[in-house]
């Protein structure tokens, strides 16, 4: 099984960031907490602070499933919407903060309709989260599909 891990801006900066927001973690530190806990999954792990550069790793990729941190564009983007729309994969949006909670520009989120699940405010435990999500999911479809 191959998923893609991709996350958007400043999320390779997360441990310089407040720690009551995003837990302390560095994104090194969560990627390899993720590589510990699911050993038998090939995961493509990428971080770009760059809209377009997002979508052309999410078109490149040729697997299973996608976990997405979009960070601030979330609130923003309707191309990066547009492309996880038609990727007929499955599609886990996760962020460390509950972002619900916080100010209300980011309130908006042009992702969560175009995913399967969305999981915010567990810091690093949504990753580990969605890829269970994944997992329950592949296996049910091959069940029962
Ligand atoms: C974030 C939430 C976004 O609002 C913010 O811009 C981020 C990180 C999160 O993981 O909580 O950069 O996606």
């Amino acid at each position: 099984m191959k998923i893609l891990i991709l996350n958007g801006p400043n999320l390779n900066k997360i441990n310089l960031r407040a720690k009551p927001i995003y837990g302390s973690l560095s994104l090194e530190e969560i990627e390899a907490l993720i590589t510990q806990t699911y050993p038998k999954i090939n995961f493509i792990f990428k971080q770009t602070n760059h809209e377009g550069t997002m979508i052309d790793i999410l078109q490149d990729f040729d697997g299973e499933a996608i976990i997405i941190n979009p960070g601030a564009y979330t609130h923003t983007s309707i191309a990066l919407r547009d492309c996880l729309e038609y990727l007929n994969i499955l599609k886990v949006e996760v962020h460390l903060s509950d972002f619900t909670n916080r100010e209300d520009f980011r309130k908006k989120n042009y992702i969560s309709e175009v995913v399967n699940l969305t999981i915010s405010g567990n810091y690093h435990l949504g990753y580990l989260q969605a890829v269970d999500y994944i997992i329950k999911h592949l296996k049910i479809r091959e069940k029962y599909d």
